[in-house]
């Protein structure tokens, strides 16, 4: 099978992830672009990536050959670095949340169809087998009905300060929970119909993040009802002292009959799921998937079309920050959004 040639942008945390799924998937990067030089060459180096660039606009104009970009830069740059590739006639992966808004992501849907090129946003959480699993014991009736799934995550102020800018990524309601209204929705097989929040900024007197005129909302509690009338909820905060390693709860599935115990994440990827049902016990072992290497082979079977749909989509991209944003909206409001 020919390569279709990556252009990875950013070569941070994901920009990692990503190159090493490419080159699991025997695809070629064909350059990495960083602004910062040093982390490019390195993440270069470590693939045997012959080029690389600060500048994704002289890296998308001279590769005419490469088919495809990867955006793994924070949130601000989705948007332009998505609108550049398509407008070079390239296919854009591009990391979760899609964008900062609604209009942002029109922008980019306009830019996609105007090219026609393809296009998927980046939840691969949402496609190693553990997610499946769940979603099928659930319809089999396994845990009876209604269902509640909860999580929650609790860490110092996120070194990677972009994530507490408003402009920017924009706390965990935006930047982190899309990851789990898909895995809700996915697992309860049902819409959501109403969100409600509550939170504040608890990192709002830190010097680390003093520079943002607006800082994002890092500590929250989020509530989502399903038509099925299954309910998800997220505590999450990402504003505790520098330093703080606390430990973070199972995700957990409870239903009138059973409860499920995820596992450890290891790639993405849960380990194990625990069944509890009474006084039984089943321990689901999962086979290991890392769900960046899932995610960048389900982008080529898109593109080489042996599959119709990418794993996620702009519709799905804009659903899912939609759901954010009308999370951030509850909390500012104090009611209860219906979607
Ligand atoms: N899918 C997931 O589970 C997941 C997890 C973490 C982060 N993310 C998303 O991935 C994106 C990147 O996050 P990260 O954790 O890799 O951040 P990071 O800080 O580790 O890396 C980002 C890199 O982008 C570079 N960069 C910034 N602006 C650039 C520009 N204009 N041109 C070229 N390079 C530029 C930075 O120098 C940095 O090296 C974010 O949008 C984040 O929300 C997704």
């Amino acid at each position: 099978m020919p390569k279709h040639g990556v252009i990875l942008v950013g070569a941070g945390d994901m920009g990692g992830q990503h190159a090493r799924a490419w080159s699991k998937v025997g695809e070629e990067i064909a350059a990495i672009v960083d602004l910062d030089g040093e982390r490019a060459h390195k993440l270069a180096e470590q693939y045997g990536v012959k080029r690389t660039f600060s500048d994704y606009r002289q890296a998308i104009a001279e590769l005419s050959n490469a088919e495809l970009v990867d955006v793994a830069v924070p949130l601000v740059e989705h948007l332009p670095v998505t609108v550049e590739a398509a407008r070079h006639g390239k296919h854009v992966l591009c990391e979760k949340p899609i964008a900062r808004d609604l209009r942002e992501v029109d922008q980019m849907e306009e830019a996609i169809d105007r090219a026609g090129v393809k296009f998927a946003v980046g939840f691969q959480r949402n496609l190693p087998p553990g997610v499946a699993f769940l979603r099928d014991e659930v319809a089999k009736g396994r845990f009876g009905r209604p269902l509640l799934f909860t999580v929650d995550g609790m860490a110092e102020v996120r070194p990677k300060r972009f994530m507490h800018d408003q402009e920017n990524n924009n706390g965990p309601v935006v930047d982190l929970l899309g990851h789990y209204f898909l895995l809700w929705e996915t697992v309860f097989g049902s819409k959501p119909v109403h969100i409600s929040a509550d939170g504040f900024v608890a990192a709002a007197n830190r010097p680390e993040i003093a520079h943002f005129a607006h800082k994002a909302v890092d500590t929250a509690v989020v509530t989502v009802r399903y038509a099925s009338g299954d309910v998800g909820s997220m505590s999450v905060s990402w504003g505790l002292a520098a330093k703080s390693r606390v430990p973070t709860g199972p995700e957990r599935l409870a239903g009138p009959e059973a409860v499920a115990v995820m596992g450890e994440y290891r790639d993405f990827s849960w380990e194990s799921i625990t069944i509890y049902r009474g006084e039984g016990q089943h321990y689901e072992k999962l086979p290991e998937a890392p769900a960046f290497v899932l995610q960048a082979q389900a982008f080529l079977d898109y593109l080489e079309g042996r599959r119709t749909e990418p794993p996620s989509g702009i519709a799905e991209g804009r659903h899912l920050l939609r759901l954010s944003l009308a999370a951030l909206e509850s909390i500012q409001s104090g009611k209860t959004i219906v979607l």
